[in-house]
């Protein structure tokens, strides 16, 4: 079939994993997708610094790669702007997306969901929650017939690596956030991490999706674990438990009105719980449907290679999507929930 020509915009900890992958299985991803999946261009801020992917596909000008002659764009640059901007203009130009950008989603979902109902393109972001564990795609999809009624778990790696390994070795907080920074799992600010604002965002993103409604960062309780200390870690051991930051969105009843609660915030779980035993980077949600009942997903929360992962499995379904000449799940079709702050009715 006709190549799927691809726009990359960034390279570092996620991109460049993605752009690694695209290239060794080149060859695969042709036979899975039934046409060639082609990287055309990638777009950084520093081409200099670049030595991993080949120079020719380098440009400083995100713009103009996005204008160009592509179907689809893969954004792991981050923050609102200029992601926005750019991911709006593919979306109105019926390129597909794929981004791993949370914050983006927990703030301006409403706008680029509109946008690519409107145009026909896909919008996918499996990456921007828990990494490389297949969850929104479940959400989304999988559980599309059902009534979920909870989400709860640990959505940030960074602030699971720091928490564990104090509650394990006694490390120090801001030894171990170093090392979460250079194993690739902080944000570029890893202030979004300790302060609970990733994990907020993702809350966001999970409860938008489960529950048919647009929850944004702004309607989620919020309380970091800067606050949480060597002696608070000892202390919850004395009492056979462990500290872990939590992400909680449930659906509440008022009556016979409904809204949604969602809140991050660090918790002293027993250890026999089975959040206790997750460690490291590493992610695990539960969900609880209706007629499903629990279900656990557990896996690598963050780092390049499975966060590219993640990217590169919404790579192959919007490739997939444009050579049978569809489109993934519109989003504009939901049933709005209230998305009401914790306490308030
Ligand atoms: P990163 O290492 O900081 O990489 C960001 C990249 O974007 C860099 O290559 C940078 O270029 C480029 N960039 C920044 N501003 C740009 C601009 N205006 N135009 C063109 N390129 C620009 O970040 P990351 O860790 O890969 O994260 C990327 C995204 O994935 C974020 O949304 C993050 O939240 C999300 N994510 C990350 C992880 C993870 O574990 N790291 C997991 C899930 C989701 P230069 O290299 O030239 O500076
Ligand atoms: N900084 C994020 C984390 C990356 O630590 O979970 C994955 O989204």
């Amino acid at each position: 079939g006709k190549p799927i020509r691809v726009a990359l915009l960034g390279c570092g900890t996620v991109g460049t994993e993605v752009a690694r992958l695209l290239t060794e299985q080149a060859a695969d991803l042709t036979a899975r997708v039934g046409a060639p999946v082609e990287l055309v261009g990638i777009a950084v801020r520093k081409p200099n610094k670049h030595r991993e992917v080949p120079s020719e596909l380098l440009t400083t000008d995100a713009e103009a790669l996005v204008a160009s002659d592509v179907d689809v764009v893969v954004e792991v640059i981050g923050g609102i702007e200029p992601a926005r901007s750019l991911l709006l203009g593919a979306l109105n130009a019926g390129k597909s997306v794929v981004t791993a950008n949370k914050a983006l989603l927990a703030e301006h979902s409403g706008e680029l969901f509109a946008a690519a109902d409107a145009s026909g393109a896909d919008l996918y972001f499996e990456a921007a929650v828990a990494g490389a564990i297949p969850l929104l795609r479940p959400l989304r999809e999988s559980l599309a017939g059902d009534r979920i009624t909870r989400v709860m778990g640990i959505v940030n790696g960074t602030t699971n690596f720091i928490l564990s390994g104090m509650d394990a070795t006694g490390a120090g907080y801001n030894e171990t956030l170093e090392e979460a920074s250079r194993l690739g799992y902080a944000e570029a600010d890893p202030t979004a991490d300790v302060d609970g604002f990733d994990a907020a965002s993702k809350a966001a993103i999970l409860a938008s999706l489960a529950f048919h409604s647009r929850v944004t960062a702004a309607d989620v309780h919020r309380e970091g674990i800067s606050a949480v200390s060597a002696a608070d870690i000892a202390a919850a051991k004395g009492l056979g438990r462990t500290v872990k930051l939590l992400a909680i969105c449930e659906r509440v009843s008022h009556g016979d009105e409904e809204s949604v609660s969602v809140r991050v915030h660090p918790a002293m779980i027993p250890r026999s719980h089975p959040l206790a035993s997750v460690g490291g980077a590493f992610n695990a949600v539960f969900v609880e449907a209706d007629a499903a009942g629990e279900m656990m997903f557990y896996g690598q929360g963050a780092g390049g290679a499975p966060t590219a992962s993640a990217v590169l499995g919404d790579l192959v379904a919007v490739a997939r999507n444009r050579v049978a000449g569809g489109h993934g799940p519109r989003e504009s079709a939901y049933a709005a929930l209230p998305a009401r702050p914790m306490g308030q009715t």
